[in-house]
């Protein structure tokens, strides 16, 4: 069982995909990462699933993210099943699936959860930074498909806190105030956030997002 935690270095891996063979970092380059398991080929909400993150191409590049999904499944499987996803989903896959069929990266990730599933990968979603360090890391069961806005919404806190002293408050998103982080004391928080702020309580400062008009 994998021990990752947030802040580790994602392990890099050589791999068989839809695409090839493919080394994990060479693939990522300098970009964020998503790498994503679905439990198997040929089912009905990993079908789902796939073409949606198909559909999120544009908001993935305006974000440089790069996206790498994973399933047990060998190379042919994909194949095969993205031919229906296209024509299900009405989209075109244009991300790599690997074939994990030994689990290699599956036990390295720690996406087999055997008391969910012995053999099969849970939906597991690391998001990794340029730094090649794990920045969110989520699990959903089988049974419930993912909701690829918030992994957007979540992508853009993750970017926007990267880059500025601020965190981002309960169902925030892009345009909705921030809070100060609170290790900015106030004098370095005149400074850094012209457009001034609120001091709700002396823990709690919001101030508008700073990287917006
Ligand atoms: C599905 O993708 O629909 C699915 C896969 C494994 C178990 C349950 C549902």
């Amino acid at each position: 069982m994998s021990e990752l935690k947030l802040g580790d270095k994602a392990p890099n891996f050589d791999a068989e995909t839809s695409e090839g063979k493919i080394n994990f970092y060479d693939y990522l380059g300098e970009s964020w990462g998503i790498l994503f398991s679905h439990p198997a080929d040929y089912t009905p909400v990993c079908t789902t699933e796939l073409g949606t993150v198909a559909k999120y191409k544009d908001k993935f590049a305006e974000r440089n993210v790069k996206v790498m999904a994973l399933s047990v499944d060998g190379v042919e499987s994909h194949k095969g099943w993205i031919n229906d996803i296209n024509e299900t989903q009405d989209t075109e896959v244009n991300f790599p699936i690997i074939a994990d069929e030994d689990r290699k990266i599956s036990n390295l990730y720690g996406m087999i959860h055997p008391k969910a599933d012995d053999t099969l990968t849970v939906r597991s979603v690391y998001v990794i930074g340029p730094d090649k360090t794990i920045k969110l890391m989520i699990t959903y069961p089988a049974s419930t498909g993912r909701n690829f806005e918030e992994l957007i919404r979540v992508i853009d806190s993750l970017q926007l806190t990267a880059y500025q002293k601020v965190a981002t408050p309960a169902n925030w998103k892009q345009g909705d105030d921030v809070v100060i982080s609170p290790s900015v004391s106030n004098e370095d928080a005149d400074k850094m956030f012209p457009k001034g702020y609120k001091t709700v309580k002396p823990y709690l400062r919001m101030t508008p997002q700073p990287d917006k008009k």
